[in-house]
């Protein structure tokens, strides 16, 4: 049975609290900002931007999206406890509207275990925190985490209590991904239906993909009455991930013939902003990742194909344009000016500020003067690309390098280090080493490489090579990317524009003390 009235599913993406707790997947404050501007343009509804208390760079971080938020409604998480509420009221109150997102434990496992609580005690816990967090702001969700391992005796109870002291969400959790949907489903019924006061609010999912299962979770979930499903950008999130949003929407508007729901998110976004978190967090998209992966629209074998080029109903349920990807367009060549450059980007969806577009701009033109063809993909990884800021410490310069079968290979790199020219020659296990090696020549410093990837943007031997490099030193993680049609040239500025950015957090730490 459905007892909620509007068929209105409010989209909230927690690509930046929850997909940020994957281990690597650590964003800027710039690139925060720059995701949250494309959540924010695409309709979603609620925003959750990050754990206030976890950190400042946290707290800057869900401030900036907030004072920046055009349409969403931006939200802070927080633990059940005084401090954590009072900081994630304090970073949300720019927000055109904010929101307090608080949680507790309500399993027995994690109350015996890990809070050493009784029911009694949460319950009591629950009415404070909600209390407080109503107290600051008219928009609360609360949380039970580990909601589905939760007798629903005592679920019903907590709920009961949230929403008397104040709470007008309250969301679900699928913790550790345990939950089918049959039984999910049964779920929210039964506490919509038993929890006093359930009209008043809008009951939400958010579930965990430990077996697979965290979108048909969610759409049992609403089928049974929620109207707000967490989830984020490429499924990013814990372990296994969160209920992917392009998966959730594209289910939606596709079988809306049982699922007649509506929301708010243009959907022709979605592979922009798949690409945008992948380049971010450089999780790479699995190919035959449902809507966003790279085989997701490709008809290999010769009976798909015949039947495409014949009505293209015959193998595919929804349109790529419909997610927003295009047949992939011959761009420009070096002539191409300004005007062109800028009607290109923005048919790409990018608006950009006037350094920002000027930067492009000179990346697309040396570009240019390098590969014959550049597509949409190309001028895509050029806007996206780590830029390299005017107050970086470390330069490249110069580089050449010597590889082939008779080793050691070699790099000898120019840098300019705080405004000093200084150059270097070493050897390596390869060259992508040697490169590195001579980095760490000229600017000793401990960060560990737990990651060095290389994608290309297109196809063609001329293609240009997308280089992520993730560095880590004594528990902060910085990642970098470039792209380049010179693989060795882009691995190289990925571990600048890393190792920069390393330097500018530690910069800023110092500052703080
Ligand atoms: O998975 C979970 O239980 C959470 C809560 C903080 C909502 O992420
Ligand atoms: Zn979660």
């Amino acid at each position: 049975m459905e007892n909620s009235s509007d068929n209105h599913i409010r989209i909230f993406d927690t690509t930046l609290r929850d997909g940020e707790q994957s281990p690597g997947a650590t964003m800027t404050l710039e690139e925060k900002i720059q995701v949250a501007e494309l959540l924010d343009d695409m309709g979603v509804d609620i925003i959750e931007a990050g754990f206030p208390i976890a950190s400042n760079g946290d707290f800057d971080a869900v401030s900036a999206v907030a004072e920046r938020s055009n349409n969403s409604i931006i939200a802070g998480l927080a633990r059940a406890i005084s401090d954590d509420i009072a900081r994630a009221g304090e970073a949300v109150k720019k927000a055109r509207q904010g929101r307090i997102h608080t949680f507790v434990s309500t399993s027995p496992i994690h109350l015996e275990h890990q809070m050493h609580k009784s029911e009694e005690e949460v319950l009591e816990i629950i009415r404070k925190t909600v209390t407080q967090a109503r107290n600051l702001i008219d928009d609360v969700e609360w949380s039970g985490m580990d909601a589905t391992r939760t007798p629903l005796e005592f679920l019903c109870r907590c709920c009961d209590v949230a929403i008397k002291s104040g709470a007008t969400t309250i969301n679900i959790p699928d913790t550790v991904g345990y939950s089918t949907p049959k039984e999910f489903g049964n779920l929210i019924k039964n506490l919509m239906n038993r929890v006093t006061g359930s009209e008043k609010v809008i009951f939400s999912t958010h579930c965990h993909n430990d077996l697979g299962l965290a979108v048909a979770n969610s759409l049992a979930g609403i089928e049974a009455g929620a109207r707000q499903i967490e989830c984020t950008i490429n499924g990013l999130g814990e372990r296994a991930g969160n209920a992917a949003l392009e998966e959730v929407v594209m289910a939606i508007k596709t079988r809306a013939d049982l699922l007649p729901y509506n929301m708010n998110i243009d959907s022709t976004m979605i592979l922009r902003a798949s690409k945008l978190v992948s380049a971010v967090t450089a999780f790479p998209v699995q190919y035959n990742k449902a809507i966003v992966g790279k085989n997701a629209f490709a008809h290999e074998s010769g009976i798909h194909q015949d039947g495409m080029l014949k009505n293209s109903n015959t193998y595919e349920i929804m349109s790529p344009e419909s997610i927003g990807l295009k047949e992939s367009t011959l761009v420009m060549g070096k002539h191409s000016g300004r005007h062109a450059f800028k009607e290109k980007l923005a048919e790409l969806g990018y608006i950009l500020g006037d350094n920002a577009f000027q930067d492009a701009f000179e990346r697309f033109k040396s570009l240019a003067d390098k590969k014959k063809s550049v597509y949409d993909e190309d001028i895509m990884a050029v806007v996206d690309d780590g830029i390299a800021s005017s107050s970086d410490r470390l330069k490249l310069k110069n580089l050449s390098v010597v590889a082939g079968t008779e080793g050691p290979q070699k790099a000898e790199i120019t840098l300019e280090i705080d405004g000093v020219l200084t150059t270097n020659i070493s050897t390596g296990d390869g060259p992508v080493d040697a490169i590195f090696n001579s980095i760490k020549a000229l600017f000793p410093h401990k960060a560990l490489l737990p990651l060095y990837q290389v994608q290309a943007v297109t196809a063609g031997t001329d293609a240009q090579a997308e280089v992520s490099v993730r560095l880590e030193e004594e528990g902060t993680s910085a990642t970098g990317r470039s792209a380049d049609t010179d693989t060795l040239v882009a691995s190289a500025r990925a571990y600048l524009n890393a190792l920069n950015k390393l330097l500018a957090k530690a910069e800023k730490e110092k500052n703080k003390n």
